[in-house]
């Protein structure tokens, strides 16, 4: 695991954007594996223009969601659907066979994931998962106390996701539920990149990275990972030791 601290959010994002674009300049054929929400927002509008003024050939890429809110319909504003369709989909203009995000409105969320974990498995695996991390150290929908060996799965949602998610939709909304990528699918993702931003992430990123890794902290898994990248800028950085930090730009 490496640990980049950037000056701001800006510049976090801009890294983030660079790595993606660099992995399907390395591999054509990359299976990325993207997170809703404010914490990759910047960094997906200035991959897409990065793509796009140079020409770079994305053809044989193929994105898939995360995760998804169980009920929520894709035209609403706060799925995740809704957000990777306005940040990556329709900017790319991407293939229909090349990508797939979680219908949150399925009568069958098990289903749902099953066909998600054979679509990405008849790809090959992930070689790219963009994350942020929740206020209680969630990834994707993977709750504290979510088993490690879980690939895509139904998930109850813990009391602070119900808060906290609140803040992508226009008026007070009932989540209860998620389908998620799992953490399976985030230890076997070739690298992993975390993004987290802002003064409210710091003891989370703290916890995360600087204590032992624990199922109740899903996001210390990324110390497992020897593909896995965080980039943080100051604000979420503050709470971690100098020597965390491989390098401050
Ligand atoms: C969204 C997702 C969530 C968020 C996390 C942080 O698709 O998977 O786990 O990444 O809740 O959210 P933001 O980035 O809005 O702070």
């Amino acid at each position: 695991m490496v640990i980049d601290c950037h000056p701001n959010y800006e510049a976090l994002s801009r890294h983030a954007a660079d790595m993606m674009h660099e992995q399907i300049r390395e591999n054509p054929r990359s299976v990325m594996a993207l997170a809703a929400g404010d914490s990759p927002r910047l960094a997906y509008t200035l991959f897409v223009q990065q793509v796009l003024a140079e020409g770079t050939d994305y053809s044989q890429c193929t994105f898939v969601a995360l995760d998804e809110w169980l009920g929520i319909d894709h035209l609403n504003p706060g799925s995740c659907a809704y957000f990777l369709n306005h940040n990556i989909v329709s900017p790319l203009n991407l293939a229909s066979g090349q990508y797939r995000l979680f219908d949150g409105t399925t009568p069958n969320p098990q289903a749902e994931c099953e066909a998600m974990n054979r679509f990405i498995a008849l790809r090959g695996g992930l070689n790219l998962m963009v994350v942020g991390i929740g206020m209680n150290g969630h990834i994707g929908f993977n709750e504290p106390g979510t088993p490690l060996q879980l690939y895509a799965h139904v998930a109850a949602l813990d009391t602070s996701t119900m808060v906290v998610g609140q803040k992508y939709f226009a008026g007070q909304t009932v989540l209860e539920a998620g389908v998620t990528l799992g953490l399976q699918h985030f230890l076997e993702s070739d690298k992993v990149l975390l993004l987290a931003n802002g003064s409210l992430k710091a003891g989370i990123i703290q916890r995360a990275l600087e204590q032992p890794p624990t199922l109740s902290v899903p996001a210390s898994a990324i110390q497992l990972h020897a593909g896995g990248r965080v980039l943080v800028d100051q604000e979420a950085a503050s709470q971690l030791s100098p020597a965390s930090l491989s390098k401050i730009p």
